[in-house]
């Protein structure tokens, strides 16, 4: 039985594995995917439900079956609340595989272990046919690819006809704003970045792929006050 819940997850990392035999998961591999599950287990807890609410509002995926991807969904905290929120099968496709384990100790206590899966691949070179995924989201993780455009263009080749992209970086617009701040305060210097510089890049790449229905929100605080709630970008593939 137990086996039997997790059989998803597990069994996407063994396909990956005979695919990628160059993704090892080394020692530093491992710190990193740990240091980055104590902060989003900690400082960024809040983040995760309120986002994948609004995502699942905006575009109305409460009774949407299918496939969902978060790409470089690390330990899988948004993954989760989306299953949780929807009736997609969600893959978790990270470049980092030492994110696996904790992503599935994290669907099973969230009773999704069943519609959550994990691939260990670089955004790059995703190992997806074209046009398979419903839904594609991403949050924290585009300003680490090596080339930002070759991602977004294996993105938009893994979408489905009809589907949806939401991928950036921050917050919901609604996150609460003591919250925000006590988010950035906590971390300090290193989330201080400049929007319109990646507002910019967004649309260069946007313009490059030729996709034209997109859209940038860049949410602001309800107070006016400069905290930063981030930058996102959502863009729809036309249906055949
Ligand atoms: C800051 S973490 C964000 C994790 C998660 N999305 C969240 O918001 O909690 C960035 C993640 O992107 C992943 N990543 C970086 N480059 C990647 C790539 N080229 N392809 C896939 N994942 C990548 C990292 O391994 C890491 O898990």
């Amino acid at each position: 039985m137990k086996w039997k819940t997790n059989a998803p997850i597990w069994l996407l990392l063994f396909v990956v594995g005979c695919q990628s035999p160059n993704m090892t998961g080394g020692a530093s591999d491992k710190e990193s995917a740990a240091q980055v599950n104590a902060v989003v287990s900690g400082t960024l807890a809040p983040v995760y439900a309120p986002l994948a609410e609004q995502i699942v509002q905006d575009f109305a995926l409460a009774r949407r079956e299918g496939l969902g991807l978060d790409v470089g969904g690390g330990p899988g905290a948004l993954t989760v609340e989306l299953a949780k929120r929807s009736q997609l099968y969600w893959v978790d496709v990270d470049i980092n595989r030492n994110h696996l384990t904790t992503l599935a100790d994290r669907a099973k206590a969230a009773g999704v272990a069943d519609r959550v899966g994990f691939l260990g691949a670089d955004v790059q070179a995703l190992p997806f046919c074209d046009g398979v995924a419903d839904v594609i989201v991403s949050r924290g993780s585009y300003h680490f690819w090596a080339d930002t455009k070759k991602g977004f263009a294996e993105i938009w080749r893994v979408l489905k006809p009809g589907g949806v992209a939401y991928i950036g970086r921050g917050f919901s617009r609604d996150l609460p704003l003591d919250v925000a701040r006590s988010i950035r305060e906590k971390q300090g210097s290193q989330m201080q970045y400049d929007r319109s510089e990646h507002a910019a890049l967004l649309r260069r790449i946007m313009k490059e792929l030729g996709i034209s229905n997109h859209k940038l929100h860049l949410p602001n605080p309800p107070d006016g006050s400069d905290i930063n709630y981030g930058i996102w970008i959502e863009f729809h593939k036309p249906a055949n």
